[in-house]
């Protein structure tokens, strides 16, 4: 159940989301990609457009409708995606990272679809990618900019302890950490998070639609937007 009036405390303000999951190319034909849906990114960029904000959308092979009244800007792989955020990521007063970033990519895409040849196939060998969320944080010190940065994190086990860790190591400013496995998160449309603040906050968000935990997570980000 949605809210009755929705108040424009985003206007004025520009967010940035990254939303679905990166594909690495193995050769032109295939990839190692990861479960990611896109719906809480698009559920990210459907709210804060409600409450007013500018909002651009970075989508990593997202096969649902276009969000309504957001720049979309579409990307493949990890790499492609931190070009991408790093080309939109100016100016933004936040930026949430919901994407699902695959932590490796093959050294090498063959060129031509790789062929059985009766032999044991080539090991994959593979790279890390960069971590753009990190990346963000780095960037910010660096120019010395106000601007609230959010990740999320799947885990499965030990939620808290490895969300706190995660929220830690990567400088952000809150940490969405939801509990998957067993169904939960991926592709449904029902999602229960704890929100992670770097100032030790701990926000529990029940199970309910991703649009509600949408809100809450710019309910967070508002609180902590200057001005
Ligand atoms: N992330 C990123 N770039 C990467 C990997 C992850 O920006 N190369 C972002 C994700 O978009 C997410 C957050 O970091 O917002 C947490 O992702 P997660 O995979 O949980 O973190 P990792 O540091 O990759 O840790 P793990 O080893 O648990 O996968
Ligand atoms: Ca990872």
């Amino acid at each position: 159940l949605r809210r009755g009036a929705v108040e424009p405390d985003l206007t004025g303000k520009r967010v940035l989301i990254s939303a679905g999951g990166t594909r690495e190319a193995i050769d032109p034909v295939r990839f190692i990609g990861n479960h990611s849906s896109g719906r809480q990114g698009y559920a990210l960029a459907r709210t804060a457009a409600a409450r007013g904000a500018d909002v651009t959308v970075v989508a990593a092979n997202v096969g649902l409708p276009d969000p309504a009244g957001v720049h979309l800007v579409r990307v493949g792989s990890a790499v492609e995606l931190a070009e991408a955020v790093e080309a939109e990521r100016a100016g933004a007063d936040a930026v949430v990272m919901t994407a699902a970033v695959a932590d490796f990519r093959p050294v090498n895409s063959a060129a031509s679809k790789i062929k059985k040849s009766g032999t044991a196939p080539a090991p994959i060998e593979l790279v890390e990618n960069p971590d753009i969320l990190a990346g963000l944080v780095v960037s910010r010190e660096r120019e010395g900019t106000a601007q609230t940065i959010v990740g999320f994190a799947a885990e499965t086990d030990d939620v808290i302890a490895n969300g706190r860790a995660k929220l830690a190591r990567k400088g952000c400013d809150l940490l969405v950490v939801n509990q998957v496995g067993g169904g939960k998160a991926f592709g449904t449309d029902d999602n229960k998070a704890t929100v992670l603040g770097a100032d030790g906050t701990v926000v529990d968000v029940p199970t309910g639609p991703k649009e509600d935990l949408a809100d809450r997570v710019w309910d967070l980000v508002a609180e902590r937007l200057p001005g």
